[in-house]
């Protein structure tokens, strides 16, 4: 289990710790609340994701909210082994909103798809979700629209990119 301890700098000044959870952790409770459909998925003996669920508390340890990060290989194509992360939902408990949770957590499981090889990560927002694109903006991601004008009843997002800032040193030289 890896623990990274956040001082935000911000106006609110909160402490913020984010740590990879499971069920025996005192945050469980709050993550299966939170981010109930991928705790299902997770559970699931014929889903094959890797999740891995993460937790921001404060110095008091309350929980403040949650992500979940899928991490494996790509699965297809030249690429099939290639390890790469899908974020599969975030979320902060409404009230502690706007005091750097959601970044930490962002980064978080960002550092942990990068320790686990991944090259990139992705995931989707829809378009109408301002404090989301607000988010991933403030980190300057990538954006890429999805929406496609041809299909019967097109899905409006973007999908968010975030690439490995170390892959290039990685990859090694042939
Ligand atoms: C999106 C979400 C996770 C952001 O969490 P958060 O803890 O409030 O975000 P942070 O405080 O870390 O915000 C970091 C930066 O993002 C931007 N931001 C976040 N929320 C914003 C909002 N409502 N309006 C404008 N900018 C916003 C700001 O630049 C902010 O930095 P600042 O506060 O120093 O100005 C949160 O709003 C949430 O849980 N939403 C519901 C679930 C959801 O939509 N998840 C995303 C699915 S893709």
């Amino acid at each position: 289990m890896i623990k990274y301890h956040l001082a935000h700098a911000g106006r609110w000044a909160v402490d913020i710790s984010v740590r990879t959870v499971g069920p025996e952790s005192d945050e469980w409770g709050g993550v299966v609340k939170l981010l109930p459909r991928a705790v299902v998925w997770s559970e699931d003996p014929n889903d094959t994701g890797d999740y891995h669920f993460l937790a921001a508390t404060d110095e008091t340890g309350r929980f403040l909210g949650g992500c979940v990060i899928d991490i494996g290989p790509m699965g297809f194509g030249p690429l099939a082994e290639e390890t790469i992360g899908f974020l599969e939902d975030i979320e902060v408990i409404e009230e502690h909103r706007r005091r750097g949770v959601g970044r930490a957590l962002l980064r978080s499981a960002l550092d942990l798809a990068w320790e686990r090889g991944a090259r990139s990560v992705r995931w989707t927002v829809d378009y109408g979700n301002a404090a989301g694109i607000a988010l991933y903006s403030s980190l300057g991601l990538a954006f890429v629209p999805e929406e496609d004008p041809d299909a019967e009843h097109p899905e409006k997002c973007y999908t968010v990119v975030a690439a490995n800032p170390a892959a290039e040193d990685t990859r090694g030289t042939p």
